[in-house]
């Protein structure tokens, strides 16, 4: 061997073992889990953490209350009617319009909804479903009877919030889901959770809670409606079949239109976009793997991922974080100026139907049609307004969806019109 070529063998050597040694490490699975004896229903997080502190201690972390960067979501609690004053207009009648905050870390979810305005003495058990694991134990003993018992005795019951009992078997550290409305609306699609893969898991086990929902009447049980697919229209269609009898979750005092309350509808906007389509999970993003005295482990602070941009976008984007929140910014303030857009025609068509229905000979037909139309086009604006990410999930399902918004509420004003025989705007 010349000087020339045994001094590139060398360099050949250390490249391989440096890049071998690279790839070991990016491709690494987190610490291995070793199943500690943790009581099979242990719902204190602190006892977990005394063999999982890395995990625990970023549990803890979601008690950090800061903005988001680009200005939407973020993890104050601040009315969301501040933003978006057509809250009060299209929300009137109902518990919403008097108090609609951000979300915040999942450590506040029994304090905030204790002192949300829109609990009371009727509130019932369901509520309790998506703030703690205390569910698995109301469900065992009574199954949905719980939901119909009053909320503030569950509550009292409820000693610890969202922790990590509701996404890990105890014994096996196993990912599991324990929101009975979820496993039974999976089951309804032909899906067993029990056996679902760990990379579906990885979503499945935030699904749980981050969905849609209505209340069954009577029995208040929690039910997911996606029995014909989740999409906008889909679950629209579905609740035109008034299932299990439920027909409205409001009637609107102006417009007299019976109307539909959506519910922070993450996964199923997700799971219909580019990420959901790619096999990318919530926790690719919301959980990206962390590093500390070389041990790596899951992130357990579920927050915005423009918190940890670089850990959370990097390993499948090579662009650069730059690149990451532009592209987050700049569809969030298209969704944004569209959502206020449609909210806002929304607002008017319920006056303009109250100021038709107070002309005397209306046509009531054309009444009819009109209310049908503002349930609708807020329906479609709602879906989006109280979904999580401004848009982000899934773009370009969202802006569609919001234009078609703006596009039934005008239907909505024009009905009102032809039903009083006069122009109102
Ligand atoms: C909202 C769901 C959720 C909660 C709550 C939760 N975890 Fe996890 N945990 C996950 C997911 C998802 C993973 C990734 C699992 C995988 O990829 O196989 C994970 C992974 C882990 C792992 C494996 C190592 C790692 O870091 O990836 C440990 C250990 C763990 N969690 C401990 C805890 C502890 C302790 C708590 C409570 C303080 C907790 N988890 C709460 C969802 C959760
Ligand atoms: C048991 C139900 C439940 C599960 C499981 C759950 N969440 Fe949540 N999540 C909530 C509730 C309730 C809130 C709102 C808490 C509040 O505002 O007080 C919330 C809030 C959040 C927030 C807002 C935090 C902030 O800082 O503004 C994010 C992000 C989030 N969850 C992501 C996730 C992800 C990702 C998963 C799965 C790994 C998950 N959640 C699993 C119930 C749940
Ligand atoms: C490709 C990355 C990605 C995936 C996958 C993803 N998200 Fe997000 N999520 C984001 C971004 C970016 C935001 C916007 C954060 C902001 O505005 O600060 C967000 C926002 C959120 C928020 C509101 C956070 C806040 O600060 O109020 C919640 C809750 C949430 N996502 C839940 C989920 C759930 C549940 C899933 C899976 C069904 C999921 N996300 C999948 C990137 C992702
Ligand atoms: C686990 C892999 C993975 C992670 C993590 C991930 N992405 Fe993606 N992203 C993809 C894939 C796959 C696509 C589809 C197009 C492609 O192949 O590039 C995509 C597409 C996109 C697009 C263009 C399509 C669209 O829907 O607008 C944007 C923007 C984007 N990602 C932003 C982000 C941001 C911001 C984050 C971090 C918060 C992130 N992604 C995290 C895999 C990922």
């Amino acid at each position: 061997m010349s000087k020339m070529q045994k001094s590139l063998a060398v360099l050949l050597a250390v490249c391989v073992v440096f890049f071998g040694f690279v790839i070991v490490r990016i491709g690494a699975k987190p610490n291995v889990v070793k199943a500690a004896s943790i009581p099979k229903d242990e719902y204190d997080p602190a006892v977990w953490g005394k063999y999982y502190p890395l995990e625990y201690e970023s549990y803890m972390k979601n008690y950090d209350m800061s903005a988001s960067p680009t200005g939407y979501g973020g993890s104050l609690k601040v009315q969301k009617s501040d933003m978006q004053p057509e809250l009060f207009e299209n929300f009137k009648g109902m518990p919403f319009s008097k108090d609609y905050t951000e979300d915040r870390g999942h450590l506040f979810a029994l304090e905030d909804i204790k002192d949300s305005k829109r609990v009371g003495p009727a509130t019932k058990g369901a509520c309790i479903t998506c703030k703690t694991p205390y569910i698995e134990q109301f469900y065992k003993e009574d199954g949905w009877g719980y939901a119909n018992k009053p909320f503030a005795e569950l509550w009292e019951k409820s000693k610890h919030p969202v922790s990590c009992a509701n996404c890990h078997d105890s014994e096996t550290m196993n990912l599991r889901v324990i929101n009975p409305a979820f496993i039974e609306a999976m089951q309804r699609r032909g899906v067993d959770v029990t056996k679902a893969s760990r990379e579906e898991m990885r979503t499945y086990v935030c699904a749980q809670c981050h969905v849609e929902y209505y209340f069954e009447p009577e029995t208040t049980r929690v039910v997911l409606p996606w029995d014909k697919g989740t999409k906008p229209d889909e679950m629209y269609s579905y609740y035109a079949d008034k299932p299990n009898g439920f027909i409205q979750d409001w009637q609107h005092p102006d417009s007299k239109a019976a109307m539909l309350k959506a519910q922070h509808p993450d996964y199923e906007t997700f799971s219909n976009g580019t990420h959901g389509k790619s096999g990318v999970s919530c926790a690719d993003c919301h959980m990206p793997y962390m590093r500390k005295d070389g041990q790596k482990y899951s992130s357990h602070w579920m927050t915005s991922p423009l918190k940890t941009l670089d850990a959370s976008c990097s390993p499948c984007h090579t662009q650069g974080s730059s690149w990451a929140m532009e592209r987050v910014k700049t569809i969030q303030d298209s969704t944004w100026q569209m959502q206020h857009t449609a909210g806002t025609t929304i607002a008017r068509a319920h006056e303009a139907i109250k100021k038709a229905s107070e002309v005397p000979n209306v046509n009531q037909e054309e009444l009819a049609k009109a209310r049908e139309l503002v349930r609708k086009a807020q329906w479609f604006w709602d879906i989006v307004a109280a979904e999580s990410s401004m848009g982000f999930h899934n773009p370009d399902q969202v802006i569609s969806t919001l234009g078609q918004a703006n596009q039934f509420a005008y239907e909505a004003i024009d009905a009102a019109e032809r039903a009083a025989g006069m122009n109102i705007y």
